[in-house]
């Protein structure tokens, strides 16, 4: 104790080596912290052990709102350090906190990209991101440095399902469009075509993307009676709910058959504004448009322009660019749009699971084991 140890161990370029390597130095020595550097010529890795205390892992939060129980759970076995203020993470104090840090905990509101990461140097091995998609995260830069990516599916799912049939409901039935009449003095006598909205029943409903969103808002819709569902997305997966869906190939089939077509695709560079004027020409008029995925699959001027010029019927979006949208965004003067900030996934129980399995992710990956979920 109180001396420094020098091993050198032959090493594949690879953190994840590094980290088995690390824990088990831990466990066997006992006496402190590992400190390690790579020698780029040698492609040869030195650990050098010092005795400074009990060498915890060093995670950095990037929100003060993360259920605690996940916090929780990280103190158990590591140092943690939370971003104390009620906003995302300034990009500057990302940088500077990040340093040195053994892993991230980050949201979709985190951009992480090369400049992060070469903040970050060579101790970061692990990024957990509370959320289901990564296009906040660059995902190559992180790869190339054998830093791991653990997210939250499946735990999000059926609270963002629910969500997406929440917010059909609203926009073809005009809840808050009704409500705002009251509120303006507007609610006159029941008069028969005041309000009215097209029926989900004998519909056929365009699934674009038909990940584990996609499938569990389109059996749930099976329920209203809808005539038809079919899906596009990057593969045929037949009908793997037994809900007689069915693939359609060409995109614009698609959108010129739906009366509802409902977006819960990733956010990809293929997908970026796949929703342009091009896209909006060939809906019905009477197209409900859903989107629950990523602002960035909307080119969002388009979207305004057929909805003001009543090319397509509504629109419902959970997401937007930017998020947030400035109360005074075109968007939100729309009668026949609804917009909601951002809350697929807001359920208590699905965040709290969200932040559990983040920490279980950041937990495995300190650990050399395989985390529950990972962006492979
Ligand atoms: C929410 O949008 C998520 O990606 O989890």
């Amino acid at each position: 104790m109180g001396k420094n140890v020098l091993r050198n161990l032959k090493l594949t370029e690879n953190n994840h080596n590094v980290m088995i390597y690390q824990n088990l130095w831990k466990q066997w020595s006992s006496c402190g912290k590992i400190i390690f550097r790579k020698s780029k010529s040698l492609q040869q890795s030195h650990f050098i052990s010092q005795a400074t205390g009990m060498g915890r892992f060093k995670v950095y939060v990037t929100h003060p709102n993360v259920p605690q129980s996940a916090i929780q759970l990280l103190q158990e076995s590591c140092d943690v350090t939370v971003w104390q203020q009620e906003c995302p993470v300034k990009r500057a104090e990302l940088m500077t906190q990040i340093k040195g840090k053994d892993a991230l905990f980050c949201l979709l509101t985190d951009k992480i990209d090369k400049d992060v990461l070469d903040s970050a140097g060579p101790d970061l091995k692990v990024i957990g991101t509370m959320s289901v998609g990564y296009d906040h995260i660059d995902v190559h830069e992180v790869k190339k440095r054998g830093i791991k990516i653990g997210y939250t599916p499946d735990v999000l799912t059926d609270a963002v399902a629910d969500l997406t049939v929440a917010l059909l409901l609203a926009t073809s039935r005009r809840l808050f469009e009704s409500h705002n009449e009251i509120l303006k003095g507007q609610w006159g006598p029941w008069s028969p075509l005041w309000m009215c909205g097209p029926a989900l029943k004998g519909s056929t409903i365009g699934m674009v993307g038909y990940g584990r969103i996609g499938r569990a808002t389109a059996r749930r819709l099976v329920a209203f009676g809808v005539g038809r569902t079919h899906y596009w997305g990057r593969s045929d997966h037949g009908d793997p709910d037994n809900i007689g869906a069915k693939f359609c190939p060409e995109l614009t089939n698609l959108l010129a058959e739906s009366d509802f077509v409902v977006v819960t695709c990733a956010l990809t560079t293929d997908t970026h504004e796949m929703f342009d004027e091009k896209a909006f020409a060939v809906m019905k008029p009477s197209a409900v448009f859903i989107n629950t995925s990523r602002g960035g699959v909307v080119k969002q001027d388009a979207l305004i322009k057929a909805l003001e010029t009543k090319q397509i019927w509504a629109a419902g979006l959970d997401v937007t660019t930017p998020e947030p949208l400035s109360p005074d965004h075109p968007l939100l003067s729309l009668r026949n749009c609804v917009v909601i900030p951002h809350i697929g996934s807001a359920t208590t129980q699905a965040r709290t699971e969200m932040a559990m399995l983040t920490a279980r992710n950041i937990l495995a990956a300190l650990n050399g084991e395989p985390l529950p979920a990972e962006i492979k």
